[in-house]
């Protein structure tokens, strides 16, 4: 059982029996509900989390104590591992955002993987380099777009991965909270909302209860003030 659970971890997907049997005593499940503060930044850290099942919120909050999503993980991936190789305190927060199962690997037991498990070692540091990119990616954003510009990139890309054609619309199903948005794009609540008004208004989406409808021809004119 517990072999098939490693084995959804993108890291371990190839383990050599070796390494497997050099990796289990090390192992340790959990089960987290929805919703709960797995660690805060700046705590010390003193594990990693790898998702075997669920999903995980990592975020920062500004001295003016606003949200910024850095990272939505899902099963098979891992976070906690900076503060274990740098031994600084913990760069980000984590939060649970549905029930999830762990498997966490404890600070020494983590860096002994690393060190008799090359191949691992080398796994962690493809996934931090995708990480990095995907930071660049959204200083980039943050830095050369406009909140309009970033809410439509991050409304195309919904559409990407849930849209349904429908008609003249694209439907994106889900509560889709404008908190959270304001999250993922840097802005606030506030401004998203004051956003999709106006979109509304010239009619370029449509927001119902539980579904958006965005207008196919039209959002590419979204931007536009
Ligand atoms: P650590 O610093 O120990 O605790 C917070 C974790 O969040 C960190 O390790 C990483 O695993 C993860 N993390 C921090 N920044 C990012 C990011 N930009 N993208 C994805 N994961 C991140």
């Amino acid at each position: 059982m517990i072999q098939h659970e490693i084995k959804k971890i993108g890291i371990f997907s190839e383990l050599t029996p070796d390494e497997f049997a050099r990796l289990l005593p090390y192992i340790r499940e959990q089960h987290i509900p929805k919703a709960t503060e797995l660690f805060h930044q700046d705590d010390p850290g003193d594990a990693m989390y790898l998702i075997t099942r669920g999903g995980v919120r990592i975020y920062r909050y500004s001295s003016a104590g606003r949200e910024i999503t850095l990272a939505l993980l899902r099963t098979g991936q891992f976070f906690g591992e900076m503060s274990l190789l740098d031994g600084m305190p913990r760069s980000a927060n984590a939060m649970t955002t549905e029930n999830t199962d762990f498997i966490i690997l404890k600070r020494n037991d983590f860096l002994n993987v690393l060190k008799s498990s090359p191949g691992i070692a080398i796994k962690i540091l493809k996934d931090m380099s995708v990480r990095v990119r995907e930071a660049d990616a959204m200083i980039e954003d943050l830095a050369l777009l406009n909140v309009y510009e970033r809410l439509i990139k991050y409304i195309n890309g919904l559409i990407k991965t849930e849209g349904k054609k429908e008609g003249y619309y694209t439907v994106i199903t889900g509560n889709i909270k404008r908190q959270d948005i304001a999250n993922a794009i840097g802005s606030t609540r506030e401004t998203v909302s004051r956003i999709f008004s106006a979109w509304q208004k010239k009619g370029y989406i449509k927001i119902l209860p539980s579904r958006m409808l965005v207008y196919r021809d039209m959002s590419m004119n979204m931007g536009k003030k």
